[in-house]
């Protein structure tokens, strides 16, 4: 009984695959290597390279990569064995019979399926991990790079590329038979009985089980597209709504005491692991699930949910917490955070600090706190009759809690809100809240601001050549001054124009009635304050001058809807917390001026 990778090799090393490729391409000898036309996509120069000496053939044109038993089955559409057949005979060998017993690869009891799939998946990931340090694929690097990711973290994270095809026939070569590849979920079976990869061209997040054994994958595309995420489907390894991802990694360090993060992306777990916060986890392309905070209970009794601030998160934090209701039990419960709006985890940590982020974990909101804002939104209660009914819904939400103990005691909290709700004391307390909000926003911050998008708009007028890298940041600016505004929305439809209009764009400004910017706000104060705005300076130092001022003013805005949320907050419930945050989004303003 023969090993079937020792029969493959002994195939490889007595039958050059330039005599299997013969057939099919007309090769020619180039330096080391034989080129031709590509048989797997249309092209009309040779970029199809076959390696003898190295026993492969590579397409720079569409990237078909392979061996001699992959060739033949893409070519042929031959089944595997039926290749290995074609193939021994053709390199003087006879068929051997393979041995099944002491080859794991092909065991077929359901213990060792499973095995079969942590095998099939582990050199799926080291096969992704080696692509994404081949040549060719620099556009994947830079796009972890730009996306400011350390070349250690991706290590560490076990990040890989998945070319538009290769899998299927390394896992032949490692001799897997499709069915297991089928099963693990990397491959699809199409209804011709074709065999290809599920992952194409996407940048692959392997999911690890508690034991860091890889289960399953999500694949990123890194253009625009849809997916943007591919998860590996449910498998006998893989269950979605049990499992979270980076737990294996988090869990060391909650174990000595601190307190899981459950962010929504895989990319905000690694930003909060790469900002050195090393407790995020995230579910697995689904809504969080009870299974998952037992799970996490399991060393930690109050897991953070970090959402983003806009609508979608409190949606998604109001469904968590009616899950959590169910299964609350005496000491566990789960708390939350909630982002700036607009911003996950990886986007803020693009600008501001990982003491930022801390800070801003650490003034979680506690669930009785999110069930009474759920509970009070649009919720009147001055007449009798709605307070009747408020405190009859707030019984019914409190029966969603199994357990008994902590049922009496969120029925006892709820309602004392509910009492100072309808007391109104809050009213009166607001409108001095409000002012003091009010007063918050300095003038020369203002000023600062105003100023900043004044050297913006002059800057690009100047140096219109910026315009269409920066046309979305443009867009995203929060213009408060209709005249500048005004200015914007005019870059902004020129720089989706013919560049030709670039050259007397200060002209056509004239026409468009809006030479009063250029005539008293491009002037010397201007050029004072930022020497990059004006037309004499290098380009590279427009755009970085440029650069700096947005970001400073995108944090600003940051700022404020942070202190518009907080305001909003209070507008509910007043309280220490939304007090202290309030102050602290204060402190923040102020040192930017
Ligand atoms: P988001 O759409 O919020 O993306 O999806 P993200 O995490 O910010 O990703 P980047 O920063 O653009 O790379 C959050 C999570 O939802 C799941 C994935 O698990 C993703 O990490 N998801 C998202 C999918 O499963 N499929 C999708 O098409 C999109
Ligand atoms: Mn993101």
């Amino acid at each position: 009984m023969t090993n079937l990778r020792d029969h493959l090799d002994s195939i490889r090393d007595r039958l050059p695959i330039s005599v299997v490729i013969a057939p099919y391409v007309a090769l020619k000898k180039r330096g080391k290597v034989l080129i031709g036309l590509c048989p797997f996509h249309n092209e009309k120069g040779p970029s199809f390279n076959v390696n003898d000496e190295k026993g492969f053939y590579h397409c720079f044109g569409c990237g078909a990569h392979g061996d001699h038993f992959s060739f033949l089955t893409e070519k042929t559409h031959a089944p595997f064995m039926d290749a290995v057949e074609i193939l021994t005979k053709q390199a003087g060998l006879t068929m051997p019979r393979f041995e099944k017993e002491n080859d794991q690869q092909t065991h077929d009891d359901a213990k060792d399926a499973k095995e079969v799939l942590y095998n099939i998946n582990e050199v799926a990931c080291l096969y992704f991990e080696e692509q994404l340090r081949v040549p060719d694929f620099q556009t994947i690097r830079d796009y972890l790079k730009n996306r400011g990711m350390s070349g250690q973290v991706a290590a560490k994270f076990r990040l890989g590329y998945a070319p538009a095809r290769g899998l299927v026939s390394v896992l032949r070569q490692r001799g897997f038979r499709d069915e297991d590849g089928v099963a693990s979920g990397l491959l699809i079976r199409s209804d011709d009985g074709h065999v290809y990869e599920r992952f194409r061209d996407r940048v692959m997040f392997p999911i690890q089980d508690s034991r860091g054994r890889v289960i399953a994958f999500g694949g990123r595309i890194t253009s625009a597209g849809e997916p943007k995420y591919l998860n590996s489907p449910e498998t006998s390894l893989f269950h979605k709504g049990r499992q979270l991802y980076a737990h294996n990694m988090a869990v060391s360090t909650v174990r000595s005491g601190q307190q899981f993060v459950v962010v929504e992306g895989y990319m905000d777990v690694i930003a909060l692991f790469q900002a050195g916060i090393t407790v995020a986890v995230a579910p697995l392309g689904t809504a969080l699930t009870a299974e998952q905070i037992v799970l996490m209970w399991r060393t930690c009794k109050n897991p953070i949910l970090c959402f983003d601030g806009d609508n979608a998160g409190r949606k998604a934090a109001q469904r968590a917490a009616m899950v959590a209701l169910e299964i609350l039990k005496p000491g566990f419960t789960i708390e939350f955070s909630f982002m700036v709006a607009g911003e996950d985890p990886d986007s803020f940590l693009k600008k501001n600090s990982s003491a930022d982020m801390r800070d801003l974990l650490r003034h979680t909101t506690p669930l009785t706190d999110v069930l009474w804002r759920v509970f009070m939104d649009g919720r009147n209660v001055s007449k009798p009759e709605d307070k009747a009914k408020a405190r009859q819904d707030l019984v019914q939400l409190s029966y969603k809690i199994n357990d008994p103990e902590v049922r009496y005691f969120y029925l006892q909290d709820l309602n004392e809100k509910l009492q100072r709700a309808m007391a109104q004391k809050i009213k009166g307390n607001m409108q001095a809240q409000k002012v003091l909000i009010h007063q918050g926003v300095r003038p020369d911050l203002v000023k600062k601001i105003t100023d900043g998008q004044k050297i913006l708009l002059a800057t690009l007028i100047n140096h219109p050549i910026l315009l269409s890298d920066v046309a979305e940041q443009l867009m995203s600016l929060e213009i408060m001054d209709e005249k500048l505004d005004v200015i914007r929305n005019f870059l902004l439809d020129i720089s989706g124009e013919d560049h030709h209009k670039y050259n007397n764009i200060v002209s056509l400004l004239r026409e468009a009635g809006y030479g009063d910017f250029v005539d008293q706000e491009m002037t010397q104060g201007l050029y004072i304050k930022a020497r990059f705005a004006h037309t004499s300076s290098e380009i590279d130092q427009a755009r970085s001058g440029w650069q700096e001022i947005w970001q400073f003013l995108e944090r600003n805005s940051q700022l404020k809807n942070a202190a518009d949320e907080v305001s909003l907050e209070l507008k509910t419930e007043l309280n220490q917390r939304s007090w202290q945050s309030l102050q602290s989004v204060k402190r923040q303003q102020a040192g930017l001026i």
